[in-house]
């Protein structure tokens, strides 16, 4: 079963907690409140927490002063600081100490909820460990690890002794490899091997944010230095001070970003956009991408200078198809994690599923493999997980933008002969809702096709296991009595 997470409320007014506390446990969250900065600390102290509100105004001590013991206790977890419009100041000075982010009261759900799961996922990577086989012992190298590195082929295990050399030293490294190849997995490895294992891990995207934002989301910006900048922004950079901030598609990274990320490894210098004082920030700097940089370089979109600077040490990760041999030992692992995660039995993969296994070229490597396995978990009735389990899967036959299209072609067909029944049935009874007979039914064959297992189901229709339940409640969807 995965783990519930679990929220700390820090608040005094009895009505703010009580919205927040329906909020979360809705979500199935598990919530703890409590209503002083003291009891705050006896709470972290007693337990780990995923995520903690913190009123910024609160009798006694106040949330800045709780901030700074959470901190001073090498608690980690995000914590998002609830302040009024006004006191907004002390919510900077508390990103600066080390909040994860704030919101302005009165806040809605929306802002709450994209925030709050920000700050979880945040919370994700620095708490779930990453181990791996140490190059010289077949033994995990941290206990308790929660996610794996899995591969004995010799390209792996040079992999795993240099993450043992360079892990706690403060170098910044340099991640290569294809798609899917586990490059995340390593800096994270890196991170929770090294000495910065209790400062905060942020990740940052560089091609999925468009410049401008990028650079703010990274730099902080001041109030007013372009329209609709209304607040102070605290970057990253700032935010991180002490820890480790991942650069994903590092080769994505604008030219003029690459120069102020140089002058940064250089002198660990910055401002804000539109600020006028340097800051100075200590972040150690892991990088990933699945380009060529040293092409890059060569057309111009790479400055040289920063190419070596990242490259003191690089690590590249090899393509799946280069170690098969390894390809058991990962079906194993996926194998053993997805009966975790969706309740199952899936023993083993018998030797024909084993075979089209083996003799698939991966494109897509580790993650099209560990994608592959989920399907033919949640799909498989029995324990044992049979070749008819691969053959449908997108992954194994590579997903085409044709193939696409073309089987939703194929759907649009078989609606066009089901519509005119469906709404002259829902003509007739009023009562029921076209949309509902639909969902009640397509629920209702998912839920018979998997045995009705809600996890499996919520799975496979792509809707979390609370709607599911709201559905079937709605729908008086109930198993079969046995
Ligand atoms: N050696 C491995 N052992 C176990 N799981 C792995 C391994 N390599 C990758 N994975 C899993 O495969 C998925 C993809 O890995 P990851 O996100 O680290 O790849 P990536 O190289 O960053 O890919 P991309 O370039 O697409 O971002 C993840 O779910 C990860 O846990
Ligand atoms: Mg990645």
């Amino acid at each position: 079963m995965k783990d519930t997470k679990k929220i700390l409320i820090v608040e005094d007014d009895e009505g703010l907690v009580h919205f927040l506390s329906r909020f979360f446990t809705q979500q199935e969250y598990l919530v703890t409140s409590c209503g002083d900065g003291h009891q705050a600390l006896e709470k972290v102290t007693g337990e780990p927490f995923d995520l903690i509100l913190l009123d910024y105004k609160m009798p006694g001590m106040n949330g800045l002063e709780t901030l700074r013991e959470i901190r001073r206790l090498q608690v980690k977890t995000p914590i998002i600081v609830m302040t009024a419009y006004g006191t907004m100041d002390t919510a900077i000075e508390a990103m600066k100490l080390g909040a994860y982010d704030y919101l302005v009261k009165p806040f809605n759900r929306d802002e709450l909820q994209r925030l709050a799961l920000d700050a979880l996922e945040v919370n994700r990577l620095m708490t779930e460990t990453v181990s791996f086989p140490a190059a010289s012992s077949k033994s995990a190298a941290i206990p308790g690890g929660s996610v794996k590195i899995i591969g004995h082929h010799r390209r792996m295990q040079e992999v795993y002794k240099l993450i043992g050399q360079v892990a706690h030293k403060d170098v910044t490294i340099l991640i290569t490899g294809e798609s899917g190849t586990g490059k995340e997995l390593v800096a994270r490895a890196i991170y929770h091997h090294s000495l910065r294992k209790d400062k905060p891990f942020l990740a940052v995207n560089c091609a999925a944010i468009p410049e401008t934002l990028f650079e703010s989301d990274l730099f902080g910006h001041e109030r007013g230095a372009f329209t609709g900048a209304d607040r102070t922004h605290i970057g990253k950079f700032e935010r991180c001070h002490g820890g480790t901030l991942f650069f994903d598609e590092i080769g994505d990274m604008s030219l003029s970003t690459q120069a102020k990320l140089l002058r940064l490894l250089q002198y660990g210098e910055f401002e804000r956009v539109g600020g006028i004082h340097t800051l100075h920030s200590d972040v150690r700097i892991l990088a990933a991408t699945h380009k060529n940089l040293e092409e890059a370089v060569e057309q111009g979109q790479f400055r040289e200078d920063l190419y070596w600077r990242l490259k003191v040490i690089s690590l590249d990760l090899p393509p799946l198809r280069d170690r098969m041999e390894d390809i058991p030992a990962l079906v194993e692992y996926f194998l053993e994690r997805f009966n975790e995660e969706y309740q199952s039995s899936v023993r083993r993969v018998d030797p024909g599923a084993m075979a089209c296994l083996k003799s698939h070229s991966w494109p897509g490597n580790v993650r099209e493999l560990e994608n592959c396995m989920r399907r033919a978990v949640l799909l498989s009735m029995g324990d044992i997980v049979r070749e008819e389990h691969f053959k449908p899967t997108p992954e194994l036959t590579t997903p085409k933008g044709a193939e696409r299209e073309a089987f939703l072609a194929h759907i649009e067909k078989r609606l066009d002969a089901l519509v005119p029944d469906l709404l002259q049935f829902c003509n007739e009874k009023v009562h029921e809702s076209v949309l509902d007979v639909v969902e009640k039914n397509l629920i209702l064959k998912v839920l018979q096709q998997c045995g009705f297992n809600q996890v499996k189901g919520a799975r496979l229709l792509g809707i979390s296991r609370n709607t599911l339940r709201h559905r079937m409640k709605k729908f008086q969807i109930t198993p079969p009595a046995d």
